[in-house]
């Protein structure tokens, strides 16, 4: 959600901005632009819509400019268009500035400054910013923004850029993530690692309250007015991890790269012969938990849906109380939490916004927090007081997928860890269920080498519908919602998760003949009841595609087509049949031409509330 970059070298800025931003289209706008000092002006380009058209714009004029800054925006306050599009400048045009986050003082601070005479021209937060930092300016950009940044309410992360001090850049940062770059004598700034990987390893990962002075004499940080040391971390990602690597979409490339990641979470953490999970990097022993009374998983979105999961696994291996809350809702809810809870927040960035503030509530209230993440050293990371990194690589599609087969596969260890420590199950039990986790990439593999096609055609299907019901019970149902979500944030097709107990009690009222409703019958124990569902559903006419755990007559008999997934232990079927509702989106999404890796005001990582 809003991307920023920024450039302080001796290459063309432009072309290193315009890369910089398509990088991180993935993060969702709708809106782009880029500030640049040439000839002792301020150069800015804008445009709204797709980067391609900023960069049609610009059409290869890079002039000559080697600073400068970029943006790419996500309406909040202020519809898309050019004078909303970033950067904005100053009375004069004398200060550049982008912004991610929102101020939430902004009226009153936008009040006083027309009071002091400025004119303002957007309807965003964002553009109160250049204006005190042109009030506070006295030849000194630093000093401007250290003064700026003490009558701001909020969250941000910003780069400003001055006419009078053309070869410096001061970043500062609040809640919102950014990144410096450091190359040979040139210096680069962005929201995600991902979009500097192909210029620099060497990464400076800012914290709260820092204010970063970036010129040719290098990089100083301050923190409440004092300097402060930031380490430089080397970043070793695969640079080909975020690149289609032949693949249409990014989506469809994460999707294959699920036993793969699969493989790489339980690496190190799964004893060869599959006798004890071992999650050294926690420091939870056995008194800690026998002083935990419950435990609250919070997050949102997809990794909420993991939690769905984590807590009926985690409830049935340990036999304590799970509560699983979505974030914005955890927030304001006054939860009932204390130092005998266990926070678990999930986040694949790290940066989501409710769940970090959902973090903070568990720890005012005296609770641990672990914290299960994808990105490394990201807030929500840096900030629980424990963490489990996800090794799903980087993420680049918007909908989730290879992020959260890893934030389950983690919760699945996490359960069985702990259920060890309080020797909850016995040695053998254990054992099976080790050995059907250590199968689960192999298994994967086999599902996709094996389904894609027979999926394909039943997504063309789907392509023609405006509705979906998913619908599924106990393990089945929590996989249900997160193929609901996938469905609706991809392909657009109005898509709804029930439990299946729940139809009669009103879903069945708008069951008629050829409505769709996928039905999750993997869970054994549950299968004859899911089979009268799916015989209620075929007597009104629906039109039902089951998935089940082999083969299951019983619903291949009923139901009007069935995907079949591979036999596992069913506790741990939902990170199989999530593969398959994937794809179902995917190709559902691929017939009706939408923008599957980006999709209409969707953003990867939500860093507003
Ligand atoms: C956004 C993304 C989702 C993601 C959710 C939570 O809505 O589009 O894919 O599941 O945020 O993100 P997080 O980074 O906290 O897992």
């Amino acid at each position: 959600m809003c991307g920023i970059i920024g450039y302080l070298g001796s290459r063309l800025a432009i072309p290193v901005l315009l890369e910089g931003l398509y990088a991180q289209e993935y993060r969702g706008y709708d809106s782009a632009g880029i500030a640049t000092i040439e000839e002792g002006r301020l150069n800015i380009y804008k445009s709204t819509g797709k980067i391609a058209e900023l960069d049609k714009k610009i059409g290869g004029q890079y002039g000559s400019a080697t600073a400068g800054i970029g943006h790419t925006r996500w309406a909040t306050h202020g519809k898309p268009s050019d004078i909303n599009c970033h950067p904005h400048v100053d009375c004069r045009q004398k200060i550049a500035l982008v912004h991610n986050g929102i101020i939430e003082n902004y009226q009153e601070v936008k009040a006083a400054l027309q009071d002091q005479g400025h004119h303002f021209l957007s309807d965003t937060d964002t553009e109160v910013l250049p204006h005190l930092l042109e009030q506070y300016y006295q030849g000194d950009l630093l000093a401007a923004m250290q003064e700026a940044c003490g009558h701001v309410k909020g969250f941000y992360a910003m780069l400003a850029l001055c006419l009078e001090e053309p070869r410096r850049i001061v970043a500062a940062r609040l809640d919102n993530p950014l990144i410096i770059g450091i190359g040979q004598g040139e210096y680069y700034f962005a929201s995600d690692m991902s979009a500097l990987i192909d210029y620099t390893r060497e990464m400076i990962i800012l914290q709260n309250g820092d204010i970063a002075d970036v010129s040719d004499q290098g990089v100083v940080i301050y923190n409440q007015g004092q300097k402060v040391e930031r380490s430089v971390k080397h970043i070793d990602w695969d640079k080909e991890a975020a690149k289609k690597g032949g693949y249409p979409h990014f989506m469809l490339k994460e999707i294959h790269e699920q036993p793969k990641v699969l493989a790489q979470t339980m690496q190190g953490r799964l004893q060869e012969d599959c006798r004890r999970v071992d999650l050294n990097e926690l420091a939870l022993q056995k008194q800690d938990l026998q002083n935990i009374d419950q435990i609250a998983i919070v997050a949102c979105g997809t990794a909420y849906h993991a939690g769905l999961i984590g807590k009926q696994v985690i409830e049935k291996l340990l036999r304590m109380p799970v509560m699983v809350e979505l974030a914005s809702e955890f927030i304001h809810n006054d939860p009932l939490i204390d130092q005998h809870t266990l926070g678990v927040v999930i986040s694949q960035s790290g940066e989501t916004m409710d769940t970090l503030a959902a973090l903070r509530v568990f720890r005012e209230n005296g609770a641990k927090v672990l914290a299960i993440c994808n990105v490394v050293d990201s807030t929500i990371a840096r900030e629980a007081d424990q963490v489990l990194y996800t090794m799903a690589g980087p993420e680049i599609a918007v909908a989730s997928t290879k992020a959260y087969s890893s934030q389950l596969m983690l919760l699945y260890m996490l359960a069985f860890h702990l259920a060890q420590i309080l020797q909850r199950h016995s040695d053998e039990q254990l054992n099976v269920w080790l050995k059907a986790m250590y199968q689960l990439p192999q298994l994967a593999a086999a599902l996709l080498a094996e389904n894609e096609e027979t999926i394909k055609t039943l997504a063309k299907t789907i392509s023609d519908w405006q509705d979906a019901f998913f619908i599924g019970r106990g393990l089945d149902y929590a996989v249900a919602q997160e193929g609901a979500l996938k469905l609706k944030e991809i392909s657009y097709i109005h898509a709804e998760a029930y439990a299946a107990g729940e139809l009669k009690h009103g879903t069945i009222a708008l069951i008629t003949p050829k409505v769709p409703v996928i039905a999750l019958a993997t869970q054994e124990p549950l299968l004859k009841m899911m089979v009268s569902n799916i015989v209620e559903l075929k007597t009104r006419g629906a039109y039902v595609i089951a998935l089940t755990r082999g083969a299951a007559p019983e619903v291949e008999h009923v139901a009007d087509a069935v995907i079949h997934l591979p036999e596992t232990d069913e506790l741990l079927t939902p990170v199989l049949s999530v593969i398959p509702l994937q794809l179902l989106a995917y190709y559902a999404a691929l017939y009706r031409d939408c923008d599957i890796d980006q999709p209409r005001n969707l953003a990867k990582s939500v860093t507003v509330p």
